[in-house]
Formats: C-alpha cells, structure tokens, sequence
C-alpha cells in the first residue's frame, strides 16, 4: 500500500495542508523543530499505530495560533493492493473512519499496514528488554489479525494474577495461596504459550540479514506452569508475575566473523546497530508483505544520522530497492535518490516544484 494524498490540519506545528505523496522514497528535510517528526506521526496516526510514544491527544492539537486548537482532522488515501480512505479526527477522543465507517485502530492497521523507525529504535539490540518484545508485537499484531486481541487479554490476566498475589502476600494479607491464585495459572499460561508460539512463528519466518542470529529468551521457563510452581515462593516475595511472555526477552547475536556468537550490543558499533535495526525493520516488512500480500509503508525518522557516507548510500539503496513508499527525515538534503520534500516551520513543499 501507499499514501497517494494526505490532509492535515490542526495537528502540532503542521501548518494546514493537503499532499501528494510520491511513490518509494519521500525524504523529509528541514532543520531541526521544523516538523519533520510530525509529519511522520501523523502517518503513524493514519496508518493505525496512533500517536509516537504514547503522546496524548492534548498534545496533538496545534498551539500555534492564538486560540488553542481543540480538535485536528487528518485523512489519507491509500492505493495499492486495494484503495483505502482513512479519516482521523481528534477532540477529547480520537474517532476513526475507514472507508466511510466508524473503524477501530486495528481495522485501519490491517488495510494500511506500517512500520516505523524512531530514534529510540537504535536501542533495539542494546535496550531493554521492553523495546524488543515491543517491536515483536506490532509485527505480530500486524501479522496474525488476532495476536493485538490476545495480548490485550493476556495482560488483563496479568493484571488480575499480580492483584491477587498483592492482595495475599501483601502487608494486610495471610499468607495464604487461594485457590483462585492457582486457578489463575491454567487460563495464563494457556494464552502466555500461544502467544509465544505466534512470536516463533513470526521470528522463524523473519529472514534477518546474516551477520545476525536472533532467538527468543523464555528466561528459562517455556513451560509456563513449571514457571509457576517453580517461582511460587519468588512470586509472592515479589508480588509479580514472574514468567510468560510479559518477561521474554529476545536475543540477537553476532552470526559471523570475530565476534561470533557475542552479544550483538556488545559486538556493533552504533552506526553498525542503526544498519542493523534498518535490516531488522526490512525483515519485518518483507514478513508483512508475504503475509498480508500488501506492501508495507515505512515510517523512519532520522534514520541515517550517525552513518557514514557509504553506509548512508547502501541504506538509502536498500530502501529503495524494497519497492515499498519510505518516509525518511533527515536534517540533511545530500540524497540522491528519492523525491526531496523540503520542510520549514511546518510548512511542507516538494523540493522539485
Ligand atoms: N501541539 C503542538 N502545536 C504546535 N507546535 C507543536 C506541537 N507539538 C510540537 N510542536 C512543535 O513542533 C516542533 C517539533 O517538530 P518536530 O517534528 O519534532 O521537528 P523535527 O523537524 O526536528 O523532526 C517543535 O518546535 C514543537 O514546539
Ligand atoms: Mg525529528
């Protein structure tokens, strides 16, 4: 899929604007405050994924007139395998459309399937554990319909299980292990296994560029109702749920030459872990299009600072050999490829207009 022409108006420092964006590489360029960054939330937005960083709709609206804004309206059209009409409009609440009907993130997710890179994605291989199983969920989500669904219900399980373990071993508790803590198992680690298996899946379908090797961590306990009985004693000391995929961790290491078998985090240098977080995105899409048969739309903010020129152009050339629309900020215009949007001040014009 491809966003043929977006409207925008009312949202952050983006001055009101309707545009025609080009097929494969868009490049972004403008110095920094200039809205490159929101441009690209607001196709974050219209591709389902909502805001970056979990920002609140209050900080969407635009301040920059004198009156506050209290609300911003966002459209899209997508073509490709199917054409698809987004309509986004932010109050108090966000109300979606697709097509012309009320619509859940989800619905607009699966018709216009995205993928994105910030700044913070770098930390990928050397973050915590929290920003891999993050990144595995949107692929999940996006590849297998009724993954987002179940995790929501697998963290409400969490959520019910680490109550109750509060509510006995907590200061006012007996110490006692109701029933309903061990009953509670069984539902968790039924859901907790599928949704590891869809990550398997997933990961095993992923064709990683070879210098890395990635597997999942069950932190020592695949089995989940082992996890339980093994860690009871850990989990009421702790008051939290122990083991399952709200714990997993994944793994990459270098596959090849000196540094085989370490750490990738360790191993790469930081230009060397954003090229290889760009290749990990690129898996990913390569998964979303096989699966979806729907080309993916990448969404990468300031994804070449810290390369140097070659590999700056090998990235830039593994993106547009892809085939798919890019969107890629930069500060810098020294690209010679790609169709060059110039941004200043909120105001987005094509460099070769
Ligand atoms: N709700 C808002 N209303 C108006 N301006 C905003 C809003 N939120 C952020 N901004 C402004 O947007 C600018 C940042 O834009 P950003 O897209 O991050 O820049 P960059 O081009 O460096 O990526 C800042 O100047 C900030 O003040
Ligand atoms: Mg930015």
């Amino acid at each position: 899929m491809r966003f043929n022409e977006t409207f925008c108006a009312g949202f952050r420092n983006i001055k009101p604007c309707r545009l025609a964006w080009r097929q494969g590489l868009n490049i972004l360029t403008g110095p920094n405050g200039a809205g490159k960054t929101n441009i690209l939330e607001s196709l974050n937005i219209l591709s389902g994924w909502g805001a970056f960083n979990g920002a609140k709709i209050s900080q969407l609206l635009s301040w920059r007139d004198s009156e506050p804004q209290t609300a911003a309206a966002l459209s899209a059209f997508a073509c490709g395998e199917r054409d698809a009409h987004i309509e986004v409009k932010l109050t108090s609440r966000a109300a979606l459309r697709l097509d012309g009907t009320s619509a859940s993130y989800s619905d607009i997710r699966a018709s216009v399937p995205s993928l994105s890179f910030l700044p913070g994605d770098v930390n990928l291989l050397d973050g915590s554990p929290a920003t891999r199983r993050l990144f595995l969920d949107k692929v999940c989500a996006l590849v297998s319909p009724l993954y987002a669904r179940r995790l929501a219900e697998y963290r409400q399980l969490i959520r019910q299980r680490t109550s109750m373990l509060r509510h006995c071993f907590g200061m006012s508790g007996n110490g006692a292990a109701p029933s309903a803590l061990r009953a509670s198992a069984v539902p968790l680690a039924r859901l907790g296994s599928w949704i590891r298996e869809v990550r398997a899946q997933v990961l095993g379908c992923m064709d990683i560029e070879s210098f890395l090797r990635v597997e999942l961590d069950f932190r020592g306990y695949p089995d989940m109702e082992r996890g339980f009985y093994d860690l009871r004693e850990r989990e009421q000391h702790a008051r939290a749920v122990l083991v399952g995929p709200h714990r997993d961790d994944l793994i990459f290491t270098a596959s090849f030459g000196a540094n085989k078998g370490r750490a990738a985090g360790e191993a790469l240098s930081r230009g060397q872990k954003r090229r290889a977080v760009v290749g990990i995105i690129l898996a990913a899409g390569r998964l979303i299009e096989k699966r979806l048969r729907s080309a993916p739309i990448l969404l990468l903010d300031d994804v070449c600072a810290e390369l140097d020129d070659t590999a700056k152009r090998e990235t830039i050339t593994s993106l547009a050999a892809t085939g798919w629309q890019v969107f890629v900020t930069s500060a810098s215009a020294d690209f010679d490829s790609g169709a060059l949007w110039s941004v200043h001040g909120g105001e987005i014009t094509p460099q070769d207009a």
